[in-house]
């Protein structure tokens, strides 16, 4: 393996946004009448927003028409929206500047894949934009994760062959999407949950700094 390039997931790799996520869902939840707890959020990590809602109102065990979803799926981002308006480059996790860095050191170019419509929103808040050479999000694909869609369009933007990439995700239908996309695919988060990944860290700050020149230089097979 002699070329790598690297596909970030948004959400819970880069930013901590399912806080914010969550409180959206939650004030919909409120207005419906049923309870939305954190432990139902997690169902949501990864997951697509008309997915989300669908999970929600089986949550709540209500069912509505396609009109009524197209409402509550534009107020749901219109609250999500005023949350994410606030967000700084103070929200940037811990380790990411630092893995840039490294990955700008060693020439090995990196690609945004994410699930969310507002992600160039949200790396521009943070100030992230620029720094990434593509980003495929959810107004880019057809077919939400775990379909691999979102990453093999990354893979085509980094032009690097789908098993020299490396995909960084902390959802489970994410990391089913990078494997699916026949890619390497590092879990960031809990290792039980994610234990379909080819590599576990809790968060960036974990990775170790030769990771990526171990690949560069063929020391690391999967
Ligand atoms: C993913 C999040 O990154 O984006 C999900 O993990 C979210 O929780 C999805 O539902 C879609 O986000 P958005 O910003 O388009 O509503
Ligand atoms: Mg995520």
């Amino acid at each position: 393996m002699n070329k790598i390039g690297v596909i970030f997931d948004l959400d819970g790799v880069i930013v901590d946004t399912a806080k914010y996520h969550f409180l959206a869902w939650k004030n919909l939840a409120d207005d419906l009448g049923f309870e939305f707890t954190e432990a139902h959020n997690e169902l949501l990590k990864g997951v697509s927003r008309v997915r989300s809602l669908d999970i929600l109102l089986e949550i709540g065990n209500i069912t509505i028409s396609d009109a009524e979803k197209q409402k509550f799926l534009v107020s749901k981002n219109e609250e999500y929206l005023k949350y994410i308006t606030k967000m700084d480059a103070k929200e940037i996790l811990p380790g990411v500047i630092e893995l840039l860095d490294i990955l700008d050191d060693l020439n090995i170019k990196y690609v945004l894949g994410s699930a969310s419509k507002n992600a160039p929103l949200i790396l521009k808040q943070v100030n992230l934009l620029d720094r990434f050479l593509g980003i495929v999000d959810g107004n880019s694909v057809s077919k939400a994760k775990p379909d691999p869609e979102v990453f093999s369009i990354g893979a085509d933007k980094l032009n690097i062959k789908p098993e020299n990439c490396i995909v960084f995700e902390d959802a489970i239908a994410g990391v089913e999407a990078a494997n699916k996309a026949n890619m390497i695919s590092v879990g960031i988060g809990n290792k039980d949950t994610l234990s379909k990944a080819n590599y576990n860290f809790n968060n960036l700050t974990e990775i170790p700094e030769n990771f990526f020149s171990a690949f560069l230089s063929e020391k690391i097979y999967r």
